[in-house]
């Protein structure tokens, strides 16, 4: 029997990629880019199964020319660059890469932060300028993160990872989420639910986001929400650009309305070099990198892996977004 075609659309660890390899007949982009669109439509038109990326579009017109399409295997936690609703209406599952990556990206989140409060890179700046001339008593003067406020925007799986690592730092830890955690893990964790957002805005010292990006959460944090936070506060974005409207981060940035910013994310992807973003000092961008450890990428490779070869199979994928496609079958 013929062995299922998928297109896998960037190099991953090699390990997962003979794993693929060995049951499938699979097509590697093996390109630092992602294909063009015109390439993606053309490529997945005789495939049974995708392993995407975020950057990947995963729309009702890929799956209109993907006739033969079982499974999407995205190589995220994050969906959002596919029609989950489209997918689920054709029969086609759509898997993810929850767990694996979960401390990581706190980890990478609590980076953000301490860099972002102690103005780490603009140091370092300094320092490679040439302008470390002496000790000096006022010289890059940062915020205190321990004993500060966090207030957490979307409490999931990452957000009280990073409760746990604020705990360490002795901060008080304010969470906002669409539903109540259960009280062991407020008490676990040593977090105060607010439900209201602006009364967590106003308290925080440092505000972190950690929720999905969905038609509620797109641009959660614009003028309004900015101009409640404190002016020595900071914001750090590990989860999806769009939820912070930019224009206004950097009308809060340059005006002094908020302190800083961390961000793992922009808007648009890459931030454009001339965005005015990167013209502020009081700013720190990272090219979405906040799950980006040998070890987590690898295992998240693998997980896709095994989604797709599961989903080829008309199996449930260990982690499948759309389980309800199984049951309609
Ligand atoms: C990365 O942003 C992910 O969703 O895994």
């Amino acid at each position: 029997m013929a062995k299922p075609k998928v297109f896998v659309t960037r190099r991953i660890a090699q390990e997962t990629l003979n794993m693929i390899a060995s049951s499938t007949d699979m097509e590697l982009w093996d390109n630092e880019l992602p294909p063009p669109r015109d390439v993606l439509l053309n490529k997945v038109q005789t495939v049974e199964g995708l392993l995407s990326l975020l950057t990947d579009k995963i729309d009702a017109e890929l799956m209109n020319a993907a006739p033969e399409l079982k499974i999407v295997s995205n190589l995220a936690v994050g969906y959002d660059n596919i029609d989950v609703t489209e997918a689920t209406k054709r029969g086609i599952l759509v898997g993810n890469t929850p767990g694996v990556l979960t401390e990581t990206t706190a980890d990478f989140t609590f980076a953000l932060l301490l860099a972002a409060a102690r103005r780490l890179v603009e140091a370092d700046r300094y320092t490679r300028a040439g302008n470390w001339k002496t000790w000096g008593p006022m010289v890059l003067l940062g915020q205190d993160v321990h004993h500060a406020t966090l207030g957490i925007v979307g409490c999931g799986r990452i957000g009280l990872e990073v409760a746990k690592r604020a705990r360490g730092f002795d901060m008080k830890v304010l969470y906002h989420n669409r539903v109540r955690r259960k009280q062991a893990d407020e008490k676990a964790f040593g977090l105060e639910y607010v439900p209201d957002l602006s009364e967590l805005l106003s308290r925080a010292d440092f505000v972190t986001i950690h929720a999905a990006l969905t038609p509620e959460t797109h641009h959660l944090i614009s003028t309004a929400e900015l101009a409640k936070m404190k002016p020595t506060a900071i914001l750090i974005n590990a989860s999806r650009g769009t939820i912070v409207d930019q224009k206004a981060l950097y009308q809060a940035l340059k005006s002094g309305q908020i302190l800083g910013a961390g961000l793992d994310v922009t808007e648009v992807e890459p931030i454009s070099l001339d965005d005015p973003l990167l013209a502020l000092d009081n700013v720190i961008i990272a090219p979405h990198i906040a799950s980006a450890s040998v070890v987590t990428r690898t295992k998240m490779a693998m997980m896709a892996a095994e989604n797709l070869l599961a989903g080829l199979q008309r199996k449930l994928p260990p982690n499948c977004v759309n389980p309800d496609v199984m049951r309609r079958r």
